[in-house]
């Protein structure tokens, strides 16, 4: 039974300097959204927001410079503005480097969520997107995973995610103002199709897309990939790959949807098409006009032989589907690389990306 909401206008955006946060500002303010950003710069640069306004032909209502674990300074953010809703995509999301640094993932993951949603019920902000992912699910088995997959968390990213998850559900099930959607995220790939914006992670990238991206445009001298010993067609691990402009529409179409149902409701966002490594290699030496060369390595710990979405539930609910492909994730991942090839560092010293 829909409740009558007046529909969310100012959004903040944990995060929202990253990779899906700043595709995200662009999709917000494209769409009319008053937006307002925290974000610490840890895998993320400030250098974004001008390509982000470049694009939108609107500015971004405020930046804040600041980890969300700082609940002062976060609560502050909510005194000076009116916040609507929240998009929290803050936060650390690699799988393998959860192994490395378990304390620190669920520090940033688990503290810094516990700290926003203190900070939302303080100032009666009930409206949560929460960017969840995939990896809950663990090594589930290749056929298309739908929400009731049970959790089998096998990294310390995974659980922290999880471990949010419980914690939201629990707050909305004291609180029945409250109203979490809960995206989990298959495999976010590709970049803004002007070019402008896309994926440039801090060091060395861990995903499979800019990593290639990186080899492709020379910065690396070839891809590794983990592991060709998997149950899988070509021995090599399957994930359902979803273009970051879906991605971010989605979040966009969320907004609308609070009024639906109070309570915690928990999506799949992917393509619900696997994709093998093997084959994205492909793709990407299509959309590059070159071999992109690989080697063979080990499996990587904590990676899944295939994880892919039944994306039902979201299409049901919302009425939304993603749109792009395989092909648009590589070409428009491809287009940023090579109109950037050190990424947004380019931009500190010339203000429009060009072939550097
Ligand atoms: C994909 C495949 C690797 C790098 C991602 C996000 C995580 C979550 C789930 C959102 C795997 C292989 C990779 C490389 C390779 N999404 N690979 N060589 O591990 O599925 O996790 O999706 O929350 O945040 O990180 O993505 O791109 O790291 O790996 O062979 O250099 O590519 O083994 O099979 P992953 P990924």
């Amino acid at each position: 039974m829909a409740r009558f909401e007046p529909l969310p206008s100012t959004v903040l955006v944990t995060g929202g300097a990253g990779f899906i946060g700043s595709h995200a500002c662009v999709e917000l303010l494209d769409h009319g959204y008053e937006v307002i950003v925290v974000d610490d710069y840890s895998n993320s640069a400030p250098q974004v927001f001008a390509r982000v306004e470049r694009l939108a032909g609107r500015f971004v209502g405020a930046v804040y410079e600041l980890d969300i674990r700082d609940h002062q300074a976060l609560s502050a953010v909510f005194d000076r503005h009116s916040v609507d809703a929240v998009i929290h995509l803050g936060g650390f999301k690699s799988v393998s480097e959860s192994a490395r640094r378990p304390v620190d993932y669920y520090d940033t993951n688990v503290g810094g969520t516990l700290s926003l949603v203190r900070s939302m019920q303080e100032h009666g902000v009930h409206r949560l997107v929460y960017s969840s992912s995939c990896s809950v699910y663990g090594d589930a088995g290749s056929g298309p995973l739908d929400e009731t997959t049970p959790a089998r968390p096998a990294s310390p990213y995974a659980a922290s995610k999880w471990l949010c998850e419980q914690i939201l559900a629990d707050v909305c099930h004291h609180r029945p103002d409250y109203t979490v959607l809960c995206l989990r995220y298959f495999n976010p790939a590709g970049a803004h199709p002007s070019g402008l914006l896309g994926e440039d992670p801090r060091g060395t990238p861990d995903n499979l897309l800019p990593f290639m991206a990186q080899v492709a445009v020379g910065r690396r001298e070839r891809l590794r990939v983990f592991g060709d010993d998997y149950a899988t067609p070509d021995g090599t691990a399957v994930r359902d790959y979803l273009h970051v402009m879906d991605t971010v529409e989605a979040h966009r179409v969320a907004l609308d949807h609070f009024a639906d149902a109070p309570g915690m409701h928990v999506y799949n966002l992917g393509l619900g098409k696997g994709t093998s490594v093997l084959e994205v290699v492909a793709a990407f030496s299509e959309a590059c006009g070159r071999p992109v060369p690989y080697e063979f390595a080990p499996r990587r710990p904590g990676d899944a032989a295939a994880l892919v979405a039944d994306v039902t539930a979201v299409s049901r609910a919302w009425g939304w589907s993603p749109t792009r492909d395989l092909t648009d994730m590589c070409r428009d991942a491809w287009r940023f690389q090579r109109l950037n090839p050190h990424g947004y560092e380019c931009s500190a010293r010339r203000p429009e990306p060009k072939d550097c």
